[in-house]
């Protein structure tokens, strides 16, 4: 695994739009949640190869809008320790539930985030075809439904 470490993404760097990208293909729906989120990047000298995006729905919930890595880091353990960090720092923000959603094609993720405790929660159907201009595949199936999975943080 490459060295590298978690910080948070100041106001006046740039964002990191292609990673952002791979786990949301929708700028517009990022720009939405960006403004009440706060950004965190895993860094090694001089490079960006991991983000998560935090999303503070209200005093009690926070949700990881966005996970990335970039391709050539992946399988490698550094996506489990971005959401390590996620599941520390909303406990310290004082947070009581953490939530996180992803599509019902999205297989690798949802093995991912319960193997990190997270239980699914709900369902958003038809969110990706209500949301989204273009069809979104992975794994050789259609992206239709969000399933929320969240985790109660103590
Ligand atoms: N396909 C299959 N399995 C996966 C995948 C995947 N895409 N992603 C994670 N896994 C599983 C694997 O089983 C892996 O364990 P293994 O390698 O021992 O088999 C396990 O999760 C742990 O993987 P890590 O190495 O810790 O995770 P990684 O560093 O690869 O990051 C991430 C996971 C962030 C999902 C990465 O694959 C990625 O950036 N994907 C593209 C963007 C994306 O889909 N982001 C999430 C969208 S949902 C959201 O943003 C809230």
């Amino acid at each position: 695994m490459a060295d590298f470490h978690i910080r948070l993404l100041r106001a006046e760097e740039s964002l990191p739009l292609e990673l952002l990208l791979s786990a949301d293909p929708s700028v517009d729906a990022i720009q939405v949640y960006l403004p009440n989120s706060k950004v965190y990047i895993a860094e090694t000298t001089g490079n960006v190869i991991g983000v998560y995006v935090l999303f503070s729905i209200n005093a009690q919930e926070a949700e990881i809008k966005n996970i990335a890595v970039d391709e050539a880091h992946q399988r490698q353990g550094i996506g489990t320790l971005l959401l390590k960090h996620a599941i520390r720092l909303a406990t310290e923000q004082g947070f009581k539930k953490l939530l996180i959603g992803t599509s019902n094609a999205s297989v690798g993720q949802l093995y991912l985030y319960q193997k990190m405790g997270f239980e699914l929660s709900d369902i958003k159907f038809n969110f990706f075809i209500d949301n989204y201009t273009e069809p979104i595949i992975e794994n050789g199936v259609q992206c239709k439904h969000m399933i929320m999975l969240s985790t109660t943080l103590k």
